[in-house]
């Protein structure tokens, strides 16, 4: 089965795929994203990924006449073309082709680049449990954006994995947890599990909120509400939730033990309703 590529119009083999050395995408990180994932072959929350997508697009001014039904389609017919069991669909929009200068190209058209690749299982993630380490959150303060400028999130995934640990929590300057390298963050303390509430600090992710729903359906009181460096130490389970990992508990921080040190109920419980609602496994 080939790993595709969508490329202003064309499908080809992702190897064969090209974007132009002037690309703002390339020179800038002018440009935003999306990664989306299928249960059962079929793209996930389609419409929750595509509204962020456009909500990024007008956050940072492109022009564009890309339509919700349009890139729809285009992500069914990528999934489809590919016929992986099941893929990670990345969809990439730029500012398109102009030589390299500050000032917004006053004519050209945005690149908008699809590619699909096989999504490989990360139920070991969730059985074994991720050491994290906690890192300033030195990145810029529209994390609600989803840009492809994460040289910030690239560093502190590095960091963690020189200190031995398997990723990074960004934590500000006021010791507020925001959120990890690739995913947000939940904590269980004192019976309530909690995630950062949305805003700049974080993005606003898809699963975050599929996550928040099976919670409350699981029976659990669940909301958003500021946690603070302290509060992780703290908790009785924590958990990162992305649109790749799905749930992923956390067993150490900093080289301490979260609970018991091992992956824990309620980050099961959640998975569990999680994929009666939405995965359908
Ligand atoms: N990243 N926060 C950050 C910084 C992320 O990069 C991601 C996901 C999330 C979770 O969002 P969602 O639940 O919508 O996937 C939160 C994707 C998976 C990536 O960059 O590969």
């Amino acid at each position: 089965m080939p790993e595709i590529a969508y490329v202003n119009g064309e499908f080809l083999p992702l190897e064969r795929a090209m974007i132009h050395l002037e690309d703002r995408g390339f020179q800038f990180a002018d440009s935003v994203y999306e990664v989306v994932r299928t249960y059962h072959g079929k793209p996930f929350a389609v419409d929750e990924h595509l509204g962020r997508l456009l909500r990024s697009l007008d956050a940072i001014l492109l022009q564009h006449k890309f339509t919700t039904g349009q890139l729809h389609s285009l992500i069914e017919e990528a999934a489809m073309r590919a016929g992986f069991a099941e893929s990670v669909i990345y969809l990439q929009v730029t500012r398109g082709r102009a030589p390299r200068h500050r000032g917004f190209p006053k004519s050209g058209e945005p690149t908008l680049v699809i590619t699909v690749r096989e999504l490989h299982a990360t139920g070991h993630l969730r059985e074994n449990g991720v050491r994290v380490i906690t890192v300033p959150d030195n990145r810029w303060t529209r994390c609600d954006i989803k840009s492809v400028a994460l040289l910030a999130n690239v560093l502190a995934y590095r960091t963690a994995k020189e200190a031995g640990a398997d990723d990074a929590i960004f934590v500000g300057a006021d010791d507020t947890v925001n959120e990890a390298t690739a995913g947000n963050v939940f904590v269980m303390i004192g019976g309530q599990l909690s995630t950062p509430p949305k805003g700049p600090k974080i993005l606003a992710g898809v699963t975050r909120d599929k996550v928040l729903q099976a919670a409350k359906a699981a029976g659990l009181t669940s909301g958003e509400r500021r946690i603070a460096k302290a509060d992780l130490f703290e908790a009785k389970e924590i958990f990162l939730t992305s649109t790749t990992s799905e749930v992923v508990p956390v067993i150490e921080v900093d080289g301490k033990k979260i609970g018991p040190g091992k992956p824990g109920p309620i980050a099961g419980r959640v998975y569990e309703q999680f994929v009666r609602m939405f995965a359908g496994k």
